[in-house]
């Protein structure tokens, strides 16, 4: 991680890990593929630890699932002081991409290899994850739905705000 890459607080900007992120996830689902790929969703990007100049970061990236025509792509993040060989995990994460034909449509992926048991829980991880994610957003859908602002001002009773209208 070179000088330039860091925020004015002297550490690594969250932003250039998610382009190398990205850029990680789009090799890894285009050579499954045999496409080009879009990013289409991005879950999990927590950044656990701050990543410093002049830290080796490597990303490690699995295809952990597919579906018709999307890739889900897990990846880890590592940092090593390479002074003193320590190795901190600042984040795992999980790129869903879809695959285009030459027309821009998504198109048909390869199915995937289950080579070891790591890779059959997380392909079934996977398939967990997306039902988790699908639930979430349907419940939040139609909380929001009912949510009326002058029946939830309980909601900010503990919070850290005041109303000033
Ligand atoms: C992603 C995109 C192709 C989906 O198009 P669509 O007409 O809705 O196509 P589909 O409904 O057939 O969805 C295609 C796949 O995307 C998946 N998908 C769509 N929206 C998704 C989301 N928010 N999260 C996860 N997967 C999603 C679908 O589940 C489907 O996967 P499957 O074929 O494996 O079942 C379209 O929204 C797109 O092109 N987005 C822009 C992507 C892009 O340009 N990214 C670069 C950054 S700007």
């Amino acid at each position: 991680m070179i000088p330039s890459y860091a925020n004015f607080g002297g550490k690594i900007h969250g932003g250039i890990l998610l382009s190398l992120m990205d850029k990680v996830a789009y090799a890894a689902a285009s050579k499954h593929a045999g496409n080009y790929c879009v990013t289409v969703s991005v879950d999990g990007v927590n950044f656990l630890q701050p990543v410093e100049v002049g830290e080796l970061v490597s990303l490690l990236a699995s295809v952990n699932y597919v579906g018709r025509t999307s890739v889900l792509v897990g990846i880890k993040v590592t940092a090593e002081d390479v002074r003193t060989g320590s190795v901190k995990h600042t984040n795992t994460c999980y790129f869903t991409m879809v695959a285009k034909n030459d027309a821009g449509k998504p198109t048909l992926v390869p199915g995937l290899l289950l080579e070891t048991r790591d890779d059959t829980r997380r392909f079934q991880e996977a398939i967990k994850r997306r039902e988790f994610k699908a639930r979430y957003h349907q419940e939040f859908d139609n909380a929001r739905t009912i949510l009326a602002v002058v029946d939830q001002l309980h909601l900010l009773e503990n919070e850290r705000c005041q109303l000033a209208y």
